[in-house]
């Protein structure tokens, strides 16, 4: 459920609208719905109501301060992959000891970071990794607390980039291997076992792959109890996926439902990782027709938005809707929607039924939400769209398109170019 409608055949956000925001600040921008994201939220509580549990928001899936905050203060804790994430975390209000850590490449620095601030736990995915925080947690006189992230080896059904629990899959360490992970971190000086974690990919549409991985986390988490290793907290990382196109994944409460009957005769405190199920539908892209042409057998709609601004079409092949944002009932075309980027694999669609447009008319890229701006880039010098919030009747910029001087910051040209 989204707060993304039409009203008089033009689109609203809540309630204002997105004609008048383009009319304001120009295209392409992001527009988040403060009533979606809170919502989304909430239904998660919610459904998770039945038992201890701490809901960390998957900061990857969008990062803008202003959605992070809006998290914060509905009092969601923080899963981060980078040191980066941690500083807009901390900087939008998320207390430390509600922030886990995952990826398979955090640097001594980033742990160092980490420990400084006194996260809940790292979760580690090699022994390597292992080490290198006992060490650093040593020389800080700290102590870290951690959880192996245990890759299951469950299919999760999904665009193969995005998943992330099976063995020829990077992340994690294997379950038998996890045993003896364990046992070196309980010998380890500086790190005090408190979890075990697990996140088996993203967009994940059926329940089952969710039911094995936590199946094997019990599993494992008994072993370990026999072995006097006991485990606080249980991460089920996130992964539930959403409607894009005609995806029907498991509704929250399902979803909740079956993970708690599986966890209810274990004294565990229960963490998620969500993001895209919080933030994915509660975003839009907007941008505008530049041109419309026929390219011989195809009709290109060229838009001012592109693989740069929204990558998701490009890299995995991603079904975005696009709706106009004017619905002035046009008859129906069949057209690719493309970028102004010199690739043939700069399209937001490729063969796709919508209303006929032209040049000068808005359109909504929907289910925006999550992983579109913060995976965008500056490709063919372009500047980074703005990111817009809508609560009720007002809209704030909560980040500002970039400028030209934007683009070139931070670089200089050598004085030996001029010798
Ligand atoms: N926890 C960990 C350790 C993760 O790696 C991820 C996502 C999440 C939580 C959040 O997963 P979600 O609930 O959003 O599915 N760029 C891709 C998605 C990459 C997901 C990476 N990890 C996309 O646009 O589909």
């Amino acid at each position: 459920m989204h707060h993304f409608k039409y009203r008089d055949n033009v689109l609203f956000c809540e309630d204002v609208s997105v004609r008048q925001i383009a009319d304001k600040i120009g295209t392409p921008f992001y527009l988040y719905s403060h009533a979606t994201l809170k919502r989304h939220f909430q239904a998660f509580d919610t459904a998770f109501e039945g038992i201890d549990n701490l809901i960390c928001y998957s900061a990857k899936a969008n990062t803008n301060l202003a959605v992070l905050k809006l998290f914060a203060d509905l009092g969601c804790g923080l899963d981060i992959v980078s040191g980066g994430e941690l500083y807009r975390g901390l900087k939008s209000g998320f207390a430390a000891n509600r922030v886990v850590y995952s990826g398979v490449g955090k640097s001594a620095d980033e742990i160092d970071y980490a420990l400084e601030k006194g996260i809940l736990m790292f979760n580690v995915e090699s022994l390597v990794e292992l080490e290198l925080i006992n060490e650093r947690a040593g020389r800080l006189n700290k102590r870290a607390p951690i959880a192996i992230r245990v890759n299951p080896d469950v299919d999760p059904k999904t665009h193969p980039y995005i998943s992330t629990g099976l063995k020829k899959n990077k992340f994690g360490i294997d379950a038998e291997a996890a045993i003896e992970g364990y046992q070196v971190a309980g010998r380890l000086e500086h790190v005090d076992v408190v979890g075990v974690a697990c996140h088996i990919g993203s967009q994940i549409t059926e329940s089952n792959p969710f039911e094995e991985a936590l199946k094997s986390l019990i599993t494992l988490i008994k072993a370990l109890k026999k072995m006097d290793i006991n485990i606080q907290y249980l991460d089920m990382g996130g992964g539930l996926g959403i409607t894009y196109a005609d995806e029907k994944p498991p509704p929250i409460r399902e979803y909740a439902a079956s993970i708690i009957e599986q966890l209810k005769d274990m004294d565990l405190k229960l963490v998620l990782e969500p993001g895209r199920v919080f933030v994915g539908n509660a975003g839009i892209l907007v941008t505008k027709v530049l041109y419309r042409k026929f390219g011989g057998v195809k009709n290109f709609v060229i838009v001012d938005a592109g693989m740069n601004d929204l990558m998701r079409p490009t890299l995995y092949n991603a079904f975005h809707a696009i709706e106009p944002v004017v619905n002035s009932g046009k008859d129906l075309m069949v057209a690719d929607v493309v970028g102004p980027i010199c690739e043939s694999s700069d399209f937001l669609a490729v063969d796709r039924s919508m209303a006929t447009v032209d040049g000068g008319d808005l359109l909504a890229v929907m289910s925006a939400g999550a992983y579109g701006y913060v995976m965008s880039s500056n490709y063919c010098s372009r500047p980074r769209v703005a990111e817009v919030m809508v609560k009720e009747g007002r809209f704030h910029v909560v980040k500002a398109r970039e400028n030209f001087e934007d683009l070139v910051r931070g670089e200089t040209v050598p004085p030996f170019l001029g010798e």
